[in-house]
Parts: structure tokens; sequence; C-alpha cells
């Protein structure tokens, strides 16, 4: 049978991946006490393949960083403890496994937060109360001399998730939590340097880049980004300034990936394919290239033979089929994800209990 794209290998600075499928994060709500937990060891490992490059779901950089049920962190020694039989699940197949880091800002409610106190974030205007069904706090803006304490904390997260053997972090610009609302110019309205022009706007987030990398090494660190997505309110009036300024920055920095998902995943009815193009900051940016968002088997080999990214992150399809690179190595059918389970608490349900292709009745 003839290799297809994805299956090739790719060097990804020191990493040498056997294949370009990419387990991306996905917040799964099962870190009860944002504690990772025994069961995910059995999740990653089931998605985990020699050479595969997989990275664990959004995790706290500190005690203000969560906005949702049960998601986990890794601040803490008892977190950091607790990360270790799972990143040693996936590294006994061969896998290579990032943590993101992260922190929500305003995504968030008084009930996630230390003693009840407001989210924090780059504005004081919240995301609009009721939108996705939650009735988001009003966010407090940071002061200028609070932001190096954040900018420190994912710091130390970085020095944690390598403590606990990851191989790297992913730092998450994405989606509409801290960094993104500090970049977007919608949400972020300072008038200190961390608002107004591009260069104020992106410096929040290049600073936590300096930060990670001079703490961990450029080598293992990468950046998730979603420029052309408005998620939690986030717009930018120039998405491919925005991006491309990001790009060549993170050059300057060596950084190892670049993650970036394209709003396909925001469709409605039938498929649409995304108004932007990737292919500029693909050609920007000097590091290994990962794109993601609704990308089917057929789409990302050609994207990869297309030399579009190097890499595709497959969200849901790896949820729901933990031996996902196999499916599409003999173009098997596929589970279909179920969203009802995604964010239940269960330990097995709709999480370690998708079925492997040989589990199938034949
Ligand atoms: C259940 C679920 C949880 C997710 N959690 C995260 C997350 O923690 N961090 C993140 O950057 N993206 C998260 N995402 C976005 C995915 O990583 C991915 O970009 C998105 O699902 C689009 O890819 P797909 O169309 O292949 O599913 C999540 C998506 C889903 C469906």
């Amino acid at each position: 049978m003839a290799t297809i794209p994805l299956l090739t290998p790719h060097k990804m600075g020191k990493f040498n991946l056997s294949h370009r499928i990419v387990l991306p994060p996905l917040t799964r709500n099962r870190s009860f006490n944002n504690i990772p937990q025994p069961h995910a060891a059995v999740y990653y490992s089931q998605r985990a393949t020699d050479g595969g490059l997989l990275i664990a779901e959004a995790t706290g950089v500190s005690d203000t960083a969560q906005g949702y049920p049960s998601t986990p962190g890794i601040w803490t020694k008892e977190q950091v403890e607790a990360w270790k039989p799972i990143v040693d699940a996936v590294h006994e197949k061969g896998g290579i496994f990032f943590c993101q880091i992260w922190h929500v800002g305003r995504v968030s409610t008084y009930d996630y937060q230390p003693n009840g106190q407001a989210p924090i974030s780059c504005t004081d205007k919240g995301v609009t109360p009721g939108l996705d069904g939650v009735d988001w706090s009003p966010p407090r803006r940071l002061k200028t001399e609070e932001i190096p304490l954040i900018i420190n904390d994912f710091r130390l997260a970085a020095r944690n998730a390598i403590e606990a053997g990851f191989d790297g972090v992913e730092i998450h610009g994405a989606n509409g939590y801290l960094i993104d609302q500090f970049m977007k110019d919608q949400v972020n309205d300072r008038t200190d340097d961390y608002g107004g022009n591009l260069q104020n706007r992106c410096r929040f987030p290049l600073e936590i880049v300096k930060a990670v990398t001079e703490e961990i090494g450029s080598d293992k660190v990468g950046m998730r980004l979603s420029p052309f997505a408005n998620y939690m309110e986030t717009d930018d009036s120039n998405p491919e300034a925005l991006s491309l300024y990001m790009a060549e920055s993170l050059n300057t920095y060596g950084l190892l990936y670049l993650h970036v998902i394209e709003p396909r995943m925001v469709r409605i009815g039938d498929r649409l394919e995304s108004p932007y193009s990737l292919r500029p900051l693909r050609n920007a940016f000097k590091g290994t290239f990962i794109a993601a968002g609704g990308y089917r088997r057929d789409e990302g080999n050609k994207a990869v033979d297309e030399n579009y990214a190097d890499l595709i992150a497959y969200g849901r399809l790896f949820l729901a089929n933990p031996d996902l690179p196999k499916r599409f190595e003999l173009d098997a059918p596929l589970n279909k994800y179920n969203r009802s389970t995604f964010y239940i608490p269960d330990p097995v349900v709709g999480y370690t209990d998708y079925p492997f292709l040989e589990q199938l009745p034949s």
C-alpha cells in the first residue's frame, strides 16, 4: 500500500515524529479538584503511538486560571506528581507529549476564582453573560505592575511541566482566553504599554514566550493561536497583520512550533471552507507548522502534500478514535464522536470507552 502524506515522518526540532497526525489539546473536565486523575493515563496512552505527538488538554498555570469544572492544573507539587504517571504512560508507548499551559482570563466566574474574586483580564469588559449558557462574571483589569506576576506563573508552569516529564509545553494563545484577550483589539482597551498598537497588544504574549523559552529552552516550546476566530467575543480588526507579526516575532525566539486553528469548525449546516488561508503564516514561520480545525483524512493528506502545514491536528476525530493513525493508514471507517459526553465527569464513558478497530464487530 502506498504511504499517505499524513503517515510520513517529520523532524520537529530534536523530535523525530513518525507521522503527522497530532492529538490537539482537548479539555475533558475529568481532573477533579484540578488534579489530573489516573484515568487520564489510560486515555492518553490509548492515543499514543511510537513517534506520535500528543498535546495535553489546557492546564491551568495558577489558581486564577480556571473557568470550567474539573480542569487540570500544573502549579502545585501535587498536580506535578499526578501528571508524572500519565506522562510515563505516554512515553512507554514512544509518544511525544507536550502540556498546553493556560489561563482563561475573563472566561470565568466568581465560582472558579480564589475567595470568589473577579476573574482577571486585560480589560474590565466582561464576556456577555449567558453566552454558551454561562453567567460569566465581570473581570477585573490587571494593573500594569501585576502583569509580570502572571508571566511568571507561565514560566513556573513550564518548569513544572518539565519536572512532570513532559517533552515541552504549548502556550495557549488561542480560543479567546487570557493571551488572546490581550492580542485582539476588540477586547484589549488598555492605555498602558500592554494595549493600543499591535506591538503593545502582543507584548504580554511575547513576554510569556520569552520567559518560558528562557526557562525550559525554545526547543521545547510551541504556541497555539486562533487569529481568525472570535471565540468568546475576541475579534480583531486585522487578524492577518496580527498573526504575521506574531509568527515573525516567534521566529526571533526560535520557537519549536506554531499551531494555528482555522475557523472552519464554526460552520453551520453544510461544510464551509475557511475564508482565510494560513499560507502567509506558514511561509512566515520558520519552525514546524501545525494546522487544526475541521480536517478530514483527505484534507490532511492534501495539506501535507501541498506543504500547507507540516502536521495536522485532529480534535474530535482523535477523541473518538484512539487508534486514528492506524485507521487513516488503513482508510478504515471511523467511530463517530458523541458531543454529549465530551465534558461529563465520567472516568470511562465518552472518554476511554471508544472502541479500537479490532474491537469492532467484523
Ligand atoms: C471537547 C473539546 C475540547 C477542547 N479543548 C481544547 C483545549 O483544551 N485547548 C485548545 O486549545 N483547544 C481545545 N479544543 C479545540 C481543539 O483542540 C481543536 O482545535 C478543535 O476541535 C478543531 O479541530 P477538529 O475539527 O479536528 O475537532 C477543544 C475542542 C473540543 C471538541
